[in-house]
């Protein structure tokens, strides 16, 4: 078999067997075939597609590249959440916590970040001596004393999605529902989760833009989780806007401890609920959704969840203090603000501008070899809908340099348009997608 033959067979649009597969996912772990090949190939498939059953091999392929996680000797049904990507989207750190002050095992796994989206490692490593590197049976006793451990992807877990999801950040391949579905997929599986709850984002800030094609990425990784023998639920969520009102690393943690503080901003609040319960649910802990929200909404009101945070980041090397504290965390020094231009009604929004900015800032990747600026970031006051009147403030944004400061408000004034016409609110959460609906 040669990769070129292959690319050649993709270019052309004809479908590739479980071998081909394989032998693409294994040459590029091992370093056979090079970058420029697997790039070549990534875009291939970008333009050609992928079947089912192709879609469904890749997944394996890459689960099955490098070590699987056993978490049989974790007591209870082990859950586990994803999301598609989004700005300001610091769920994970909301949800993790509050679950397993209730008992529930989170063995988590996660990825830094994506193109214009955050990554919930680099948002942990804002506390101080952080470390998300741990091995794997300090990682179960971990989740068995606590119920909640979160590690990186490390070398031996999937480790051609590591380096696949690093060349497709690069090579302008991110945004595709095959690539994307067995990305997530095969991290999921590898690291052995009974129930998988994925938040699959739609809107300007979303890989997915419409919520039609956010569903269609829902299915497939239902179907694929299914058949992998593992209990599948997709919610489908608005990403029009940033999630919250922070975006970059320390300011997304800080919004997240307001939220267990019982302070968190209203849709923020409800999609952690959401997602959240529907893991309660999933691990048998709770009879149905209703009951899990009043389970997490109670452990919140105990302060239990922001004990549960601390405990956490506390095992794993951080300081704790600045979950009690968050004012410890490290915030960058220089400001600017965006004020609004007109009066009116803020009444749309570039999300992947808004990410731009934080990206701008060194908030995130530009190259897979990009260091971030965990400090930097910038809060958006105002939310979708909102009257709001000349020279009232849009955003403060957070950095390190003057110059790279000066872009991202470019990036915010391009993001948002002010209407003189009020505008109907968007749903938060368009559909639950679980395996009765797949035909
Ligand atoms: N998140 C992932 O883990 N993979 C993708 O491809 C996109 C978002």
């Amino acid at each position: 078999m040669r990769m070129y033959d292959l690319i050649e067979k993709k270019k052309c649009g004809h479908e590739l067997s479980k071998e081909e597969i394989y032998y693409i996912v294994n040459g590029f772990t091992n370093g056979d075939i090079p970058d420029y090949q697997m790039s070549a190939f990534l875009m291939a498939v970008y333009f050609q597609n992928m079947t089912m059953e192709e879609t469904v091999n890749l997944t394996m392929a890459m689960a099955e590249s490098g070590d699987t996680l056993d978490l049989s000797a974790i007591e209870g049904i082990k859950v586990d959440k994803h999301s598609t990507g989004g700005v300001g989207d610091k769920t994970s750190l909301i949800i993790g916590p509050m679950l397993a002050a209730l008992g529930v095992p989170v063995a988590k796994m996660s990825g830094r970040g994506l193109g214009h989206t955050g990554g919930t490692i680099d948002k942990l490593e804002s506390f101080t001596g952080f470390s998300t590197v741990m091995p794997e049976k300090e990682f179960i006793k971990q989740v068995n004393d606590i119920h909640f451990a979160l590690v990186g992807q490390t070398a031996n877990l999937a480790p051609a999605d590591k380096k696949i999801y690093a060349l497709r950040d690069v090579t302008a391949t991110v945004n595709h529902k095959s690539l994307i579905a067995s990305s997530i997929m095969s991290k999921k599986i590898a690291a052995g989760a009974d129930v998988i709850v994925l938040d699959v984002k739609t809107g300007t800030g979303a890989f997915m833009e419409t919520v039609d094609e956010a569903i269609e990425l829902a299915k497939i990784m239902v179907s694929i989780g299914t058949m992998a023998g593992r209990e599948t639920i997709a919610i489908i969520s608005d990403m029009n806007e940033p999630l919250g009102h922070n975006v970059g690393n320390a300011l997304e943690v800080k919004e997240a401890i307001e939220v267990l503080n019982g302070k968190g901003e209203e849709r923020l609040t409800k999609l952690s609920l959401t997602l959240a319960a529907y893991m309660l649910v999933g691990s048998k802990k709770a009879e149905n959704v209703e009951n899990a929200e009043q389970m997490l909404n109670d452990v919140i009101k105990s302060g239990k969840a922001l004990d549960k945070l601390a405990e956490f980041v506390s095992c794993q090397g951080g300081d704790e203090q600045q979950v009690f504290n968050p004012d410890k965390l490290t915030i960058a020094s220089k400001e600017r603000k965006v004020s609004a231009w007109d009066d009116g009604y803020l009444a749309a929004c570039d999300n992947k501008e808004v990410g731009k900015a934080s990206l701008a800032l060194g908030g995130g990747r530009e190259t897979k070899e990009s260091e971030v600026d965990l400090s930097v970031g910038l809060i958006v006051h105002k939310k979708l809908g909102d009257k709001i009147k000349k020279g009232e403030l849009i955003a403060t944004l957070y950095g390190n340099s003057d110059d790279k400061l000066d872009e991202a408000v470019k990036c915010i004034e391009h993001a948002y348009t002010i209407k003189n016409t009020p505008i109907k609110e968007t749903p938060l959460i368009k559909a639950v997608i679980t395996k009765d609906d797949l035909s």
